[in-house]
């Protein structure tokens, strides 16, 4: 059956020892399908992946029969929802004769099946548990990603964090992060600011407007507590099958820069908190980070580091991470020469941009069996994809055109009634479902500040006033005594001099210590 050349070639790439996830089967041409099985094996999963294609060629759809396979094997998955089609993993699979068709060609014994899906959803503002993330755990890097600061305006937000922090001031929320910004800006915290040496009030100013827009676009939703615990999605379900964590994401379709900087918040939490437990039998988490190009776009050096670092340190953490773009050329280098398997659907070549990406991604591939690789990248048909990955010894597969297996799942939205239910009916909704706010944040602690300094101003004046009325009120009775003295028997002017002298010495220490505890308060209030 396999006389053909290619299929002889690649074919004995895809024997493994382990379990391993079919994919599809092997084309030799467009019309040939063989009996070759095209397969990632589970335990080199963590080598991470790409899934990249043209719009509507299938990635979607390739994502979902790798996150059913990983499920029913055991893996949990975590992956990001885009445009609501995901949920279609939690509704068993519609009949077709399409589907039959391909099924059968692929050998593959299709039965309608849900798997085991929990909703989330970024902050208070879509269907899924609520995901929120404190700004100081978010962290300085981050937020000015999605502020979309430069490398000047972040480091000095890195200041301004690393003050908060040396402070006292938590930051919870953006409220929080606002209130130590003004604060910094005003007349009571100039010095504190001057201490910070390199940040200037312009800067600081300029980051608090960026705050205040985006807060305005409703981002205080997705910061505050309680803060989630991104080891929430490393969950096997009681029947053993491994839990689907779907970030519901349509609500936010217009912040790209905002999920994107959130998904990948989410990824450097589980890289800092999982412990290290080296190459497993299967993973502890497949992540899938679609509409990956967004987290690149216009990213600063530091920001790139994050990513590239995040995505190497991961592996040892039991956690594999699929990207999934248009094109290849979407992931910055250093990121993609660390994708050990790769799921190429079709690429067009309309513009002259087009052909340059498809150029550079035909000479990413290892040698292959097909005369014209990009030929054959952009004649694929829908659902078809070439593939290469990691083998068992670490080495890359042979590069097979696979015809992919289906879903068997809904390729759909699930019922957004039945979506609603799902998440209400979480124990998670109970921990994540309300916000709650601390009283001990920045904006707090700065507010009761404010506070306390007026009230301490206010008293000193008050004080000075007084001693001030008073030493008035003594030199007229001083002068009315003196009169009387006149008018009735004459006093010893020594005495009534001696009287005023201690009078206007007791008035004045009165008004010095009105002032010294007025200025011992504010000194106190402000260390
Ligand atoms: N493996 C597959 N099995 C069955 N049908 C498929 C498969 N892959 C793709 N299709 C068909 O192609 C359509 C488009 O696929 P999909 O939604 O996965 O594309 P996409 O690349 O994710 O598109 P977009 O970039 O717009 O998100 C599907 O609705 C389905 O009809
Ligand atoms: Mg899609």
């Amino acid at each position: 059956m396999t006389e053909n050349p290619i299929a002889t070639a690649v074919a004995p790439g895809y024997v493994f020892d382990g379990p391993a996830l079919e994919l599809g089967g092997l084309m030799t041409d467009a019309e040939t399908l063989t009996d070759v099985r095209i397969k990632i094996p589970i335990g080199m999963l963590n080598r991470h992946g790409l899934v990249a294609g043209a719009t509507g060629t299938g990635k979607t759809k390739t994502l979902q029969l790798i996150a059913e396979q990983l499920s029913a094997n055991g893996v949990p998955v975590f992956a990001a929802d885009m445009k609501g089609d995901l949920s279609g993993l939690a509704t068993p699979g519609t009949p077709s004769e399409k589907l039959s068709a391909r099924t059968a060609s692929v050998g593959q014994q299709w039965t309608p099946a849900s798997f085991p899906v929990q909703y989330f959803a970024l902050g208070a503002n879509g269907s899924g548990v609520p995901v929120r993330v404190s700004v100081e755990t978010f962290g300085a890097t981050l937020l000015a990603r999605v502020l979309e600061l430069n490398d000047t305006q972040e480091s000095s937000l890195g200041l301004v964090f690393h003050y908060a922090k040396s402070a006292g001031l938590r930051l919870v929320d953006l409220g929080d992060l606002r209130a130590v910004l003004t604060y910094l800006t005003s007349a009571e915290g100039k010095a504190d600011l001057a201490g910070l040496g390199g940040l200037s009030s312009a800067t600081v100013g300029v980051i608090l407007r960026e705050l205040i827009a985006f807060a305005d676009q409703g981002a205080d939703a997705f910061f505050g507590q309680p803060e989630f615990d991104a080891a929430e999605f490393l969950v096997v379900e009681p029947d053993g099958r491994g839990r689907i964590s779907l970030l519901e994401l349509p609500n936010v379709a217009d912040k790209p820069v905002v999920f994107s900087t959130f998904l990948m918040w989410l990824l450097a939490d589980l890289q800092r908190t999982l412990p290290e437990v080296g190459d497993l039998d299967k993973p502890k988490l497949v992540f899938f980070f679609d509409e990956a190009h967004l987290l690149f776009d216009g990213a600063t050096k530091d920001f790139l580091d994050t990513i590239a670092q995040t995505v190497r340190l991961i592996r040892s953490k039991g956690v594999g991470v699929f990207f999934i773009s248009q094109s290849p050329t979407d992931i910055h280098e250093d990121v993609l020469a660390q994708l050990g398997s790769r799921i190429q659907h079709q690429l067009r070549a309309n513009t002259p941009n087009d052909a340059k990406a498809l150029k550079q991604t035909v000479n990413t591939y290892p040698t292959s069996s097909y005369a014209d690789l990009g030929q054959v990248i952009q004649t694929l048909g829908i659902g078809e994809a070439i593939v290469t990955v990691m083998n068992e010894r670490g080495a890359p597969t042979p590069v097979a055109w696979t015809r992919l297996r289906a879903p068997e799942s809904l390729m759909g939205a699930t019922d957004p009634a039945t979506i609603a239910a799902a998440v209400k009916g979480s124990p998670l909704f109970a921990t994540y479902g309300v916000a709650v706010d601390p009283a001990d944040s920045a904006a707090d602690t700065l507010g009761a500040r404010t506070a306390a300094t007026r009230a301490a101003a206010q008293e000193a004046a008050e004080a000075e006033a007084e001693a001030k009325a008073a030493a008035k009120q003594a030199k007229a009775d001083q002068a009315a005594s003196k009169k009387a003295h006149h008018a009735e028997e004459p006093h010893s002017p020594a005495d009534s001099a001696m009287d005023i002298a201690t009078k206007l010495a007791k008035n004045k220490q009165v008004q010095r210590e009105a002032i010294k505890a007025g200025r011992s308060l504010l000194k106190k209030l402000f260390k």
